[in-house]
This record gives C-alpha cells, sequence and structure tokens, in this order.
C-alpha cells in the first residue's frame, strides 16, 4: 500500500483561500477512508495518533495490525464535542463532566465505563473506555466530518517512540496505513495525562502535562498510582495495560544519570570515558548525551577531546524550560537512532515543571537504567 502525506496549513485561514479548499479536501478525504473502516494518521497538541472508526471492530483491529501492538492494549477514543462524551461512555459521573469542561479541548484522558456503541475490539477487552477531545484543530475537524469517534494510539510502531512530527509517522508506518495527514511538529510532545474515573478512588494512570494539582483545581480529588507500580510482575491486571509495555525507546541503550547537576556531568563524562577507552571493541561505539544547554559544553569538550569516538550530542534546551525538554524528547530519541548511537548517556530532567511526565518516558526509555547519585549522599 501507498502512503500519502498531505500537508495540512490552518484549516480556517482565509487569507490562502486555495490553502483553504485544500485543506478541506484533505479532511474529506481522509474522513471518507475512516468511514470505510481504513486508518489516517493524524496531529493532536500531544502526538500524532493512528486514527479509525472507534465504533468498528475491523477498524480498530488493523490500528493493532499496523502498529504490531499486542491487542490487549486498549485504545484512547477521541471525540470532537462534550456531548459526544454520552455516546461513548455508559455513565458520566459529575468529576469526569467538570474534568471535560475545565481540560478539553486538551491534553487529558479520562476513563469512564464503555457504552454499547464502544466495541471491545477497541477497549482491549475491558469493560471502561479512555475518552478525550484533542486541542488540534485537525483532528477535530476529522472527527466532526468523519461522523464517529475515532480511536486513535500513538501512531508509532509497538516500542518505538511517540511521533511528533508526520516524519516521524513516515519512518513507522510507511505501506501500512493509506495517508496521513501533516499539521507540523505537534506542541506538547509528550502523551495525554490520564485520569481514571471509572472507579470510586480517581487515579492518575499515566503522567502528562496536567498533574493532580490541576485535576484538584477542578474540584476533582485523584491519587496518583505511580506508572512504576504498573508492571509485567504485577499478578493483578494493570490498570493501565499500556504501562507494562517497554515504550518510547530508542534502539541504543539509555542510562540516566539523577543527581546534582555537575555530578550528572561528571558520572556522564566517566561513563564516557571508560567507554571510549575500555577496550578496543568498544572504543568505537558511538556515544550519546541527552543534556541541557548549561551542560552542552562540557560534552562538547569531550568529543573534542576524542576525536575517534562518534559522538551525538542533544541538548533539549534549558534546564527549566520545561516544555522545550517536553517536546524535544521523542525526536531526541528517533535523531540518536539515526545517528546510529550504540549507548546515550542521559541527564534526568528533574528540574522543571512537567518532570513527573517527563521522567516517566525516560525512565521507560531507560528501561530500569537509572544511576540514581542521591541514593548514594
Ligand atoms: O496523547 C495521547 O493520549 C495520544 C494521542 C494520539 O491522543 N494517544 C496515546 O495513545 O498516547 P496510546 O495508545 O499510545 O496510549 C494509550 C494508553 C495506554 O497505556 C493504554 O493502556 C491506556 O491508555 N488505556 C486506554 N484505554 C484504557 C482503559 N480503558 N483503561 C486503562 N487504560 C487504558
Ligand atoms: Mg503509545
Amino acid at each position: 500500500m501507498d502512503t500519502e502525506i498531505i500537508k495540512i496549513n490552518k484549516i480556517g485561514d482565509a487569507a490562502d483561500s486555495s490553502g483553504e479548499s485544500l485543506a478541506k479536501d484533505a479532511i474529506s478525504m481522509a474522513a471518507d477512508l475512516i468511514r470505510r473502516g481504513e486508518l489516517v494518521a493524524f496531529p493532536t497538541e500531544t502526538v500524532y495518533g493512528l486514527g479509525a472508526d472507534a465504533t468498528n471492530p475491523e477498524a480498530s483491529q488493523k490500528i493493532y495490525a499496523a502498529k504490531g501492538r499486542p491487542s490487549d492494549n486498549p485504545l484512547i477514543v477521541h471525540i470532537c464535542d462534550i456531548k459526544q462524551l454520552y455516546d461513548v461512555a455508559r455513565e458520566v459521573p459529575d468529576a469526569a463532566l467538570k474534568l471535560a469542561e475545565k481540560f478539553w479541548p486538551g491534553p487529558l484522558t479520562i476513563i469512564l465505563p464503555k457504552s454499547d456503541l464502544i466495541p471491545k475490539e477497541t477497549t482491549g477487552g475491558l469493560d471502561t473506555v479512555a475518552i478525550r477531545m484533542p486541542d488540534n484543530e485537525i483532528a477535530l475537524s476529522l472527527i466532526k466530518e468523519s461522523g464517529c469517534p475515532i480511536a486513535a494510539p500513538s501512531a508509532n510502531r509497538s516500542g518505538r517512540p511517540s511521533p511528533t512530527e508526520a516524519a516521524h509517522v513516515y519512518e513507522d508506518l510507511k505501506g501500512r496505513i493509506p495517508l496521513i495527514l501533516d499539521g507540523g511538529a505537534v506542541i506538547i510532545g509528550l502523551e495525554s495525562t490520564i485520569a481514571d474515573l471509572s472507579t470510586d478512588t480517581p487515579a492518575i494512570l499515566r503522567p502528562g502535562f496536567f498533574d493532580e494539582n490541576d485535576l484538584a483545581a477542578a474540584g476533582v480529588r485523584i491519587d496518583i498510582r505511580p506508572a512504576s507500580k504498573i508492571s509485567e510482575n504485577d499478578d493483578t491486571a494493570p490498570k493501565a495495560p499500556g504501562m507494562k509495555y517497554r515504550h518510547y525507546a530508542p534502539k541504543a541503550r539509555l542510562i540516566a544519570i539523577r543527581g546534582k547537576a555537575d555530578d550528572v556531568i561528571s558520572m556522564m563524562l566517566d561513563l564516557a570515558e571508560n567507554n571510549a577507552s575500555a577496550n578496543p571493541a568498544d572504543a568505537q561505539a558511538h556515544i550519546g548525551f541527552l543534556c541541557t544547554d548549561e551542560s552542552k559544553s562540557a560534552f562538547r569538550n569531550f568529543s573534542a577531546n576524542h576525536p575517534d569516538t562518534p559522538c551525538t550530542i542533544i541538548s533539549l534546551g534549558s534546564s527549566t524550560d520545561a516544555k522545550s525538554i517536553a517536546s524535544g524528547l521523542f525526536a531526541a530519541f528517533r535523531s540518536f537512532d539515526e545517528a546510529g548511537t550504540d549507548v546515550i548517556y542521559s541527564e534526568y530532567f528533574d528540574e522543571s515543571e512537567l518532570s513527573a511526565a517527563i521522567t516517566n518516558r525516560l525512565k521507560k526509555a531507560a528501561g530500569g537504567r537509572i544511576i540514581d547519585l542521591n541514593d548514594s549522599m
């Protein structure tokens, strides 16, 4: 199958009427594919999604096949209007409505008991459904024009970092899906916060742009259930089945180092130094440094002093610029892959506002390889 990419500039841009009608044509074509049970990748404010008609079991199954995703890992159902909540959920408690009214459209997913409209093929066999209204006009127009809620996981192959640009989707899914709507780079870059309101004790199952304090400001008290507790070794079924799988990972081995900034830089340099000089077979290992603007000169010096060691340095921005770190993280993982990096030494990025969401992704990418220098003090 050929995969077409259509670039869409602003949908309602009256200044460019030809661009506007092109955008409308693209949305109609995409909506038509969705209604026929096919897959379309589209941008949201968090990451790109891989969409299908959420009410069509065969269409949902195509998502699992295209991603190589285990079939017990449920999809998020995207809507374009709060009223659609009542179509996809069996019950809408007051707390859910409060959250929806305050945070939608936006990067919050709410889990509720599912209605009969949503088949179990979409929810990985569960009686609950994850619902969100994305804050992106291409996504909202597509859902509206399709006339159905759209099931969409992140548009990456299972286990790969979530795509933050159309090119990432193409890299992972070319030949597997007919159409990618290209709305440019996403704004947030990490997946939505998932709040489970299907039980008596509301809980956050996946940290994201909004945290428990934001939800409390809407009058909804929430437990934080650390994602790390939801593991493959748990006997109980994990609450967010997706959390048990290795995720967000670059191909290289990633080691994250946590501690005071200077200690972290020294440790990263020591590890790289050992790697560069340990044994001749390892000497050519391509080293990656994932760092901040404050520290990158130290790694540039390392690279200058080791001309024989291939080295890729990526700074995500200032250590206090949460938005820049969050939006660049997944793209950095992909850039390290492209450069052919074998091992990545990363800072821990826990100083910024979005640290819970950022370190959650980093820990998964590291697969447990965290060196905590604070522990040893
Ligand atoms: O920002 C986002 O949420 C993006 C964009 C495309 O909307 N989507 C996304 O989907 O990240 P995905 O499939 O990559 O992650 C969905 C997560 C998985 O961990 C899944 O297990 C969990 O949501 N989930 C979905 N339905 C659930 C349910 N009924 N109960 C518990 N967890 C659920
Ligand atoms: Mg995903």
